[in-house]
């Protein structure tokens, strides 16, 4: 699944005229950059998750697919901008009981994603999140921070945390085995009014089935502030994304 939906209000006002994701990074359309990134590590069945006023355009941009290397391609619509994993509910006929990767379509990352699939494809049962080295707390603030024991162990994720309890980011890359759709079916609301996938990450670490992967390489969500945007699209145009290759550049 690729989220490309959300009101982008911390683009404002440029995503009063589009959808954040179809935002040029460097030279092509953010999202087309989370469908390579997945076709890149061997998903080729997507469905793109998208909503608000500019849904047509996703059409116009990804077609059906084949341009991109998608075998299957579907969309869904979602009808308010209700929370990752509300959005996440909705791929559940799509999925049907297999084992998903979600991607929110303002993440980019520098290397491939295929040693985090692979790593999921041979995991039984449970989730993966993928974690980024971030030394800034003011940046770790705007996002979901894992509390690690001193062995490294996960043992809670905090959404958007006063006092980050890490260096490390949980950017918006989450794999899950097909227990996922009765664990969002049960989540309530935040106080932001969504339902968030924090929620569902910290089900799955209370399970003891969440597992973790350390990106390498550039990690950048450029959703997060004008800022953040700017620096994605510095980096992307100075080094590339998506690269295959696992030695260092
Ligand atoms: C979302 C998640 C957050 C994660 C971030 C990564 O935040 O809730 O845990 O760190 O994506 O991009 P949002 O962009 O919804 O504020």
């Amino acid at each position: 699944m690729i989220l490309a939906g959300g009101t982008g209000s911390r683009l404002h006002p440029l995503t009063r005229i589009t959808n954040k994701h179809l935002l040029p990074i460097y030279d092509r359309p953010m999202v087309t950059y989370a469908v390579e990134a997945m076709v890149g590590a061997g998903v080729n069945e997507i469905m793109v998750v998208t909503g608000g006023t500019h849904a047509g355009e996703f059409f116009r941009l990804l077609g059906n697919g084949e341009e991109y290397g998608i075998e299957r391609l579907l969309y869904a619509y979602q009808e308010r901008p209700g929370g990752i994993a509300e959005a996440l509910g909705l791929t559940e006929r799509f999925v049907r009981g297999d084992k998903v990767l979600v991607m929110l379509a303002d993440n980019i990352v520098e290397r491939s994603l295929r040693p985090m699939v692979e790593a999921f494809a041979a995991q039984d049962r449970g989730a993966r999140i993928v974690l980024s080295p971030v030394a800034d707390p003011a940046h770790l603030r705007h996002l979901g921070v894992p509390e690690l024991d001193e062995e490294g162990r996960l043992t809670r994720i905090l959404e958007k945390p006063e006092d980050p309890p890490s260096q490390f980011a949980v950017t918006g890359l989450y794999f899950y085995d097909g227990d996922v759709f009765d664990v969002v079916s049960r989540l309530t609301p935040s106080g932001r009014g969504e339902l968030e996938i924090t929620d569902v990450n910290n089900w799955y670490v209370d399970q003891g089935t969440m597992e973790l992967d350390v990106l390498e390489g550039f990690w950048g969500d450029a959703g997060e502030s004008i800022d953040a945007y700017y620096q994605v699209n510095d980096f992307v145009r100075a080094h590339g994304a998506n690269h295959r290759e696992t030695s260092p550049r």
